[in-house]
């Protein structure tokens, strides 16, 4: 790759751009090797740092949570490969927070001191800094396509139950073909497409089908969160 070569972000609905690197559980092929599994790949600023040293814990507390949905973790910062180990043993061994102690991070972890992943995923924001990679998200799905992209600045550390709300939220759209309104989870009501016609919306407006409508152009309906569950959980 040319040093100074210069990348589009990546974005929503785009195809994940594709890598080779070195990680802490070995070599991956992105995003071919995650076929068939949704997958977040997420950058963190630095090693050694608090509010990274947080999200590790945390996320990797969560991490059999994301597996049973069938979504993988999947780390990158610009520092080294023996950086990272060295990050991770310290976090297993010394480090207790919140309850969390004796974590093991056991999701790959990019070395990526070229910064050509980063660069490729637009993860390097100059204006923020330009030695370290912001706190990007990029959900991508069984085929994939990214399908959200989320950025925190450096001081800022990320709230992990959105993101796995994001993922039962992007699950539930695909296999119901509905929308997900503000602050959706599981359980609660979701959102219609639009009428295809005047008679459709006039049959929704009078009640005739098992909807709520707040207008023609907003409609809701149930599915529980037993529905929504054991339809997405797996998929
Ligand atoms: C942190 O994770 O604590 C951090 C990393 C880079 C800059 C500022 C904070």
């Amino acid at each position: 790759m040319e040093e100074n070569q210069v990348f589009a972000m990546p974005r929503i609905g785009d195809k994940a751009p594709e890598f080779k690197a070195v990680t802490t559980q070995g070599d991956i092929n992105f995003p071919a090797d995650y076929s068939g599994s949704w997958v977040i790949l997420f950058s963190h600023p630095a090693d050694f740092t608090p509010v990274c040293t947080s999200e590790f814990m945390t996320f990797a507390s969560l991490e059999e949570k994301f597996n049973e949905a069938n979504c993988k973790l999947v780390g990158l910062s610009v520092d080294g490969l023996y950086s990272h180990i060295a990050w991770l043993r310290t976090i297993k061994e010394k480090i207790e927070y919140k309850g969390m102690k004796d974590v093991e991070v056991t999701f790959p972890l990019i070395e990526d001191i070229t910064m050509n992943v980063a660069k490729k995923y637009g993860m390097m924001m100059p204006g923020e800094s330009s030695t370290k990679a912001v706190r990007a998200v990029f959900v991508i799905d069984p085929v994939g396509v990214i399908r959200t992209i989320i950025y925190y600045p450096l001081s800022l550390g990320r709230n992990f139950d959105e993101l796995y709300r994001v993922v039962l939220a992007l699950k539930t759209a695909d296999e119901f073909k509905i929308a997900t309104p503000a602050d959706w989870r599981p359980g609660d009501d979701v959102i219609v497409p639009p009428a295809g016609s005047c008679g459709v919306a006039k049959d929704r407006m009078e009640g005739k089908e098992e909807m709520k409508c707040y207008d023609w152009f907003f409609c809701t309906k149930k599915i529980s969160e037993e529905t929504v569950l054991s339809t997405i959980l797996k998929k």
